[in-house]
């Protein structure tokens, strides 16, 4: 069985996933926003096929040390499912259930290639392999994430429809069972008893590729044996982009770190507690209202060029790497979080210039420091205080201020 991994150039290239849009033309028309289906079999799509032709759904599940999960529809319309071994799961498929190897290793660089080109943050992609057999179907549901399918082998039918009941869902949910509460506490109308009257019905076959964004209505059923590759993107929202930084923020701050002890079944006094509420709440909101955006995202070669003033970062945490010479140089290591990475660069730094990342590190996150007050401090030239400070900046421990 061949195990080498799918990831031939022209495989992760953007346009053949969207062909005939350009990636431009996908990005600005499709993505986040409306389904959509290209049936045909693109050229450039063959080698992948070609792969998945010869793939059988005993190879898949045999071939996978991952988690695999079965479905099946209840009685009363709505799916059951289970995480099984994917030994197991072989065995429901053989007797006619869906079965779904997740993440499995032959296709998870190859979803994270392609979702990354199509706009996906990597660190938010999924990949599902979809095995199933004729009459198979999954009903009604939204999803909270973007889905691209491929399908490889077989035939599926696929009714896709806007969703008038919810906008912008951050849970999956289905019509009927389980409603999750957030999908209820978003509702703005009721939810659908059956496909609505406005679905479109695409059918799927080898080759076949179609976009479902977020929140879109779908439901499927298999017309035979059929092979698709699932990718999903867990869409980034604003939520994720700017509560972390905000409560990065406020992290460093030690009145936010205090235990809320007048919280609790024991609270006396709701006016004391009032008071600390409403002083942390203007604390939050001239936090928001004085944080730059870099913290919440930052924007790739947006940085001020020659900048002469910086701050510290304040999702970024610097420390020694083990007993450190006082005059010698030592390694010392960044790491920096935000919605969109988890970043850590390793430094050589001489005494002084750890000493100047150090008071760099401590300074508060709402001061900007210039870069000539920092020569001061240290009694270095202003070119060589930029020097470092460049350095830390490249290490994301400080950013260049804009003001
Ligand atoms: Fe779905």
């Amino acid at each position: 069985m061949q195990t080498a991994k799918l990831d031939a150039p022209d495989l992760v290239d953007a346009e053949a996933w969207t062909w005939p849009l350009s990636g431009a033309e996908f990005a600005d028309g499709h993505w986040t926003k409306v389904p959509f289906f290209e049936p045909g079999a693109p050229a450039r799509l063959a080698p992948i096929l070609k792969i998945f032709d010869r793939w059988t759904a005993d190879e898949i599940l045999t071939a996978h040390d991952g988690k695999a999960i079965v479905s099946f529809p209840t009685p009363d319309g709505d799916l059951m499912t289970a995480v099984v071994p994917p030994l197991q799961a072989l065995k429901f498929y053989g007797g006619g259930m869906t079965a779904c190897a997740t993440n499995h290793a032959r296709v998870r660089d190859l979803a994270r290639d392609v979702m990354t080109a199509l706009g996906a943050h990597p660190a938010r992609v999924e990949s599902n392999i979809y095995l199933s057999s004729r009459g198979c179907r999954t009903p009604l549901h939204f999803d909270c994430s973007e889905s691209v399918v491929l399908q490889v082998q077989g035939r599926k039918t696929w009714r896709v429809a806007p969703n008038e009941s919810i906008a912008a869902p951050v849970r999956n949910s289905g019509i009927t069972g389980d409603i999750p509460f957030e999908v209820r506490r978003d509702l703005r109308a009721p939810l659908p008893r059956d496909v609505p009257a406005s679905a479109i019905t695409y059918e799927l076959e080898p080759g076949g590729i179609l976009y479902v964004p977020r929140g879109f209505w779908h439901a499927t059923e298999s017309d035979g044996d059929s092979v698709s590759l699932h990718f999903h993107y867990q869409t980034l929202t604003w939520l994720d982009v700017i509560l972390p930084a905000i409560r990065a923020r406020l992290e460093c701050d030690p009145k936010w770190r205090e235990a809320a002890r007048a919280v609790g079944p024991r609270t006396h006094g709701a006016s004391t507690l009032n008071g600390e509420v409403a002083t942390l709440l203007a604390n939050l909101s001239k936090a928001a209202r004085e944080m730059p955006a870099e913290d919440a995202f930052e924007f790739p070669g947006d940085s001020p060029l020659a900048p002469t003033r910086y701050r510290r970062n304040p999702m970024a945490a610097l420390w020694a790497n083990g007993a450190s010479e006082d005059d010698g140089v030592a390694a010392c290591s960044v790491q920096a979080r935000s919605s969109f990475l988890d970043f850590t660069a390793h430094l050589e730094l001489d005494a002084p210039s750890r000493a100047l990342a150090y008071w760099m590190a401590s300074r508060d996150v709402c001061e900007t420091v210039a870069a000539s007050d920092v020569a001061r401090q240290f009694g270095v030239s202003e070119g060589d205080a930029r020097d470092v400070l460049e350095v830390l900046a490249a290490a994301r421990l400080v950013r260049a201020a804009r003001t």
